[in-house]
């Protein structure tokens, strides 16, 4: 490398991704606790070589042409769907993410929200911190059962199967559907069945999202699909939220479709649908899948390591759109 690429990174982010964009680049840090509006962004970009970015940051063909200069963006999530990735590959702009680092993590908080959702732990601690609590009750905070209990896993790669593994020590029947089998070692390590997505709704007790935000599983979750669950399943999503149509969500948890939902992403974050803060039954995360030090850290030090590898000359590891760097 001769003089250090010009790279905006548009927020702080871990010192194991910052320590490395330091030492090969020349990096400008956004300094707000908060994602930089869009004009902002491109003010931001103006004379870099790189962008390194959140998902709150999208990035389209718009974006690009008002930063010329950028010629690789790295999103520090493994989800993508703010970037157009197309748009990248017209304007020979490398893309990539953070695949992998996160799977642990993220199905690590996929069962803790399973488990708070299915044993209203949220509402217990708000019983306790209201001073409301007048002692145990046979009939207080009944919840539902966990274990052997049969959990529906909707995208069946590293998350789902991570959170799988997880279900196999707490005896669940694992079903999934996605449009590819896994391997069939996998299914019998897992202990997991694929059947068709409207079985998967019919027969699952708590069904857990972890499909990525395409045309296609956009509203995969709306008021039809949900009328297929039992009306005692719960609904747990940490992939992203316009999976789910969530006004169609508020009026079944309100009406009873189904009992309850675990969420830790939203359709229009960071709003939420009227309605949703009001009902008991839902348990509401802010968006910390994968928020555990060492992995946002792994995730930083990823997007820096494909910014650093594209300005030595090599392939970034998790390109998206690997065609670009061919084509130059
Ligand atoms: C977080 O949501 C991610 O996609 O990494």
């Amino acid at each position: 490398m001769s003089a250090k690429p010009r790279v905006f990174v548009s927020r702080v982010i871990p010192d194991a991704g910052l320590s490395v964009l330091e030492k090969h680049t020349s990096p400008a840090i956004w300094p707000h606790d908060r994602a930089p509006t869009r004009d902002e962004l491109i003010r931001g970009c103006k004379d870099a070589e790189a962008l390194v970015c959140l998902l709150t940051e999208k990035v389209d063909g718009e974006v690009l042409t008002a930063a010329p200069t950028v010629r690789i963006v790295a999103n520090v999530a493994v989800g993508f769907d703010n970037l157009d990735v197309a748009a990248g590959t017209r304007a020979g702009v490398v893309m990539t993410n953070t695949p992998g680092v996160l799977d642990d993590t993220t199905a690590d908080l996929a069962f803790a929200l399973l488990l708070c959702t299915a044993r209203r732990l949220a509402e217990g601690d708000r019983l306790m911190r209201t001073g409301t609590w007048g002692g145990w009750g046979i009939m207080q905070l009944l919840g539902h059962d966990v274990h052997h209990a049969t959990l529906g896993i909707v995208g069946f790669g590293r998350i789902g199967r991570g959170v799988a593994r997880r279900a196999v020590g707490f005896d669940m029947k694992v079903l999934y559907s996605d449009e590819f089998p896994a391997p069939p070692e996998v299914e019998r390590e897992l202990r997991a069945t694929r059947v068709p997505f409207d079985e998967l709704l019919a027969k699952s007790d708590f069904i857990t999202l972890h499909t990525p935000l395409l045309p296609g599983t956009k509203h995969l979750i709306n008021a039809q699909t949900l009328g297929k669950m039992k009306p005692t399943a719960c609904l747990i999503n940490t992939s992203r939220g316009p999976v789910i149509d969530e006004a169609a969500l508020v009026v079944a948890l309100r009406s009873g479709t189904i009992a309850a939902a675990g969420l830790d992403v939203y359709e229009h974050e960071p709003k939420l649908s009227p309605g949703l803060v009001e009902l008991e039954n839902v348990v509401l995360l802010p968006h910390i899948g994968s928020a555990s030090y060492a992995t946002r850290g792994k995730m930083a030090e990823m997007a820096a390591n494909n910014v650093v590898a594209f300005f030595e000359g090599k392939a970034p590891p998790n390109a998206l759109n690997p065609e670009v760097l061919t084509r130059a």
